[in-house]
């Protein structure tokens, strides 16, 4: 079973400078809620309620303005800094400690996951027990991500980092979930060509202890890039047209925690209030609850 989460929040943002001089990518507006409320709700939809959020140094304070400790969703957040981008799995080196004994999943903050599907992948992978599981989706540009072959029951036969060229069109998401022997593994790990530690290392060991599971989001589900200012703007009018037309908010995370059951009208309230007076604000007061 995961009952903790990792999101690492860092990175300079640089393709999507100047946006990013002053504030984190995450913290930008894609639509109608700051990026990082996607990646989190994504968590909570799993059920996590322990959760680590891995942030630049110096930019702690702007996190903790907009998801504060102490927090109206009922989950636990703690922060660690990372010093430099030195790559996805140090996530687990600066996360050693909140890790503790337990299985872990990790989610990278500016990752957009929506759809039915998603959520029931959710509920049946986050039984972990041992190894590690990944979340495949199709994409048109698989060079851009790692990428995934795979046989015809969907067990993984190799994975790449950025390939040339594919005859694969599976990407690795944003989402992993992975065993207590992560940070052993992680500590494993030498920096790549470009200077990092790659996710695709150590999923390669797990996938060598043939400890490594993969789960399709078929085209039914979205993962949506958020890298550059185009597909930054793309996810954002994708949000607006579903919100739009449903009525009802994409990552709301005081609906979630609502429906998990964590928090009660109380919190909702003190949110709005939080908040002040918004549409998020009048969606809470609208939320049937
Ligand atoms: C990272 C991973 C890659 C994965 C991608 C998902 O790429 O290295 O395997 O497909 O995240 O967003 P990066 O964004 O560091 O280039």
């Amino acid at each position: 079973m995961i009952k903790k989460g990792i999101i690492l929040a860092g990175g300079k943002g640089t393709r999507m400078s100047p946006l990013t001089k002053a504030v984190n990518k995450q913290l930008l507006p894609l639509y109608d809620k700051p990026l990082i409320f996607y990646p989190l709700s994504v968590l909570m939809l799993a059920g996590i309620k322990d959760i680590l959020i891995i942030v630049n140094k110096g930019q702690l304070n702007q996190f903790r303005k907009i998801l504060p400790e102490n927090n109206n969703f009922g989950i636990k957040i703690s922060y660690k800094e990372q010093l430099k981008p030195n790559g996805l799995p140090e996530a687990f080196l600066i996360g050693e400690k909140f890790i503790g004994k337990d299985n872990v999943a990790l989610i990278l903050g500016d990752n957009f996951f929506y759809g039915q599907s998603l959520t029931q992948s959710l509920k049946k992978n986050i039984s972990l027990k041992k190894g590690a599981t990944i979340f495949l989706h199709p994409v048109r540009n698989p060079n851009l991500y790692g990428v995934a072959f795979t046989d015809k029951k969907n067990k993984v036969k190799k994975l790449i980092e950025k390939p040339k060229k594919t005859n694969s069109n599976l990407a690795v998401t944003g989402l992993y979930f992975f065993d207590n022997d992560v940070t052993k593994l992680s500590k494993k790990l030498k920096p790549s060509s470009r200077g990092e530690l790659e996710i695709i290392d150590l999923l390669n060991l797990y996938k060598k202890k043939n400890n490594l599971k993969a789960d399709l989001i078929g085209r039914g589900g979205s993962w949506l890039d958020t890298g550059n200012i185009e597909d930054f703007y793309d996810a954002s009018n994708f949000i607006s047209t579903v919100e739009k037309r449903q009525g009802l908010k994409i990552a709301c995370l005081e609906e979630i925690a609502y429906k998990n059951r964590w928090i009660s009208k109380k919190e909702i309230k003190d949110s709005i209030k939080f908040y002040g007076n918004c549409e998020y604000s009048k969606y809470l007061k609208n939320l049937d609850t």
